[in-house]
């Protein structure tokens, strides 16, 4: 049989076909119509364009030679984490979706932290109160938009819009209900007692299960629309992290991966739900049965660099990748950029700071600095960002044994090589870097009866192609690493 992984991404919707052993048959992606930000701190997209490019991406992969509708035994769903999709009773959107780097909920969540507590919310949901979630989104369109949630019957993350589209039915899995604010995280079920404090009704929120699950089937408008045969089994699925994750192998405690996207994601597998005491990481489900996971993010990894190339990046008149200018200009410049140095803090942040209100600064420039330096900075800055995690895990004591790489940001060897050096180990390349679509399907073919559990069809399927050992640079990055670390508190005297 063949495996279906469908990711609703920020930036497209990604479809990915895989067989049996792993290998990847076809796979399309359509893009979404960018985030609209009409505030400072405001990110919202149209679920009902992600429905679009997931069924194009989908009627694309289909349209290939190789891939045959009947063919496909199940499918995954995947996606941005965090989103409030609001529906009303005929489950017709009822606004934009407010998405995962939306920080305008800094009251909502300093409210519901005085009114829950701070120990017994961590203590219920295993995380603090951050304005990404979606609890706090919820609460801010109550408190802002009442007439709009007179109407709402129902919630859903991004990705289960698209499954609802799909299969009529309304459902998630655990690991990206875990970003909610809303499940006990450590029983992985809707906390009743969150629900209470909030006044929120269990009705509105979909039926959760565990990633592999079955949790519904193509249904006849889903087909007509995707071309996908009617009846085809959907497993619950997971957000883009954990599954992510899956793709990439990291199941078992020890395995850990540096994923950076629009946002950047250092992820570590645990057997336990693993809390730092202070929530600057995220502890939530895995997409394995009794497993956890704990992650730290930064807000703005691969966001910093697309910034960068829309706001002064170079034009294409040559026909080249505006990207692949921007890299190249940076490949030329110094280790450590001549001492400039990027804090990417464009879209507040999360790990380790948790501060919506924190903003991005370039700092350490010359006269003598090119573009070329900027572009490394950032691409350092991310990477610091990133070990900030890293740092945090020690602090914990959660094991890390391997760094994989994931993500845009890890297709180039410059970002690659950085990355080694500013963890200061090596790190490993995967062969199918496929991302959380390719999670996704591999969750498909554990809920289709291909592997008995997600730990086999990773044994089965995922391979290490590349080691990248640390350079001669390492010992510079671990000293900038401190006047990165002392540039959060320089800013925030700014304030
Ligand atoms: C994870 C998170 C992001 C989004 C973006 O907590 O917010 O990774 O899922 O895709």
């Amino acid at each position: 049989m063949r495996l279906l992984g469908i990711d609703v991404g920020t930036g497209g919707s990604r479809a990915l076909v895989i067989d049996e052993a792993g290998r990847v048959v076809a796979s399309a992606t359509a893009e979404h119509a960018p985030f609209a930000s009409p505030h400072i701190g405001w990110a919202e997209q149209d679920a009902r364009d992600w429905w679009r490019a997931s069924a194009e991406a989908v009627r694309e992969v289909l349209s290939s030679d190789d891939v045959k509708a009947e063919e496909i035994g199940c499918i995954g769903l995947t996606g941005q984490m965090h989103g409030a999709v609001l529906l009303d009773e005929r489950a017709e959107v009822l606004r934009p979706a407010i998405i995962w780097c939306d920080v305008r909920t800094d009251p909502q969540c300093r409210a519901l932290t005085e009114q829950v507590g701070a120990e017994r919310l961590i203590e219920l949901v295993l995380n603090p109160a951050l304005a990404g979630f979606t609890l706090p989104k919820l609460l801010w369109v109550r408190e802002t938009e009442p007439e709009v949630w007179a109407r709402v019957r129902s919630v859903l993350l991004p990705k289960d819009y698209v499954r609802l589209r799909l299969t009529g039915e309304r459902a998630t899995d655990v690991a990206d209900a875990s970003g909610t604010l809303l499940l006990d995280v450590r029983r992985r079920e809707w906390s009743r007692e969150m629900l209470g404090h909030t006044g929120l009704d269990e009705t509105l929120l979909p039926r959760v299960y565990e990633s592999q699950e079955v949790a519904g089937r193509v249904s006849s408008a889903g087909a007509a629309e995707t071309g996908l045969r009617e009846g085809t089994p959907v497993v619950a699925g997971a957000g883009d992290q954990a599954a992510g994750a899956v793709g990439m192998g990291i199941v078992r405690p020890g395995a850990v991966s540096a994923t950076i996207g629009t946002s950047g994601v250092v992820f570590a597998a645990t057997d336990r739900p693993a809390l730092d005491h202070l929530g600057r990481v995220h502890t939530f489900c895995h997409a394995v049965p009794g497993r956890w996971h704990v992650m730290g993010v930064t807000q703005a990894a691969g966001l910093s660099l697309r910034w960068f190339r829309d706001c002064f990046g170079a034009g294409s008149e040559d026909g080249r990748d505006p990207y692949e200018i921007l890299l190249d200009e940076a490949a030329n410049a110094p280790a450590g950029a001549d001492g400039v140095l990027w804090a990417p803090y464009l879209m507040g942040e999360r790990t380790p700071h948790l501060d919506p209100r924190a903003r991005a600064a370039l700092v350490g420039l010359t006269a003598s600095h090119t573009r070329g330096h900027v572009v490394r900075a950032i691409l350092e800055g991310v990477a610091f960002s990133l070990r900030d995690t890293l740092t945090i895990f020690a602090e914990m004591q959660v094991p890390v044994e391997t760094i994989r790489l994931g993500g845009g940001g890890a297709r180039g060897q410059l970002w690659r090589q950085i990355q080694a050096d500013i963890y200061g180990q090596t790190v490993e390349m995967v062969e199918a870097d496929e991302g959380a679509a390719y999670g996704a399907a591999l969750l498909a073919g554990v809920g289709g009866g291909v592997w008995a559990s997600v730990d086999d069809a990773c044994a089965v399927t995922v391979r290490v192609r590349q080691r990248i050992e640390p350079s001669a640079a390492a010992s510079l990055m671990s000293t900038r690493y401190q006047t990165f670390q002392s540039l959060y508190p320089a800013l925030r005297r700014l304030d």
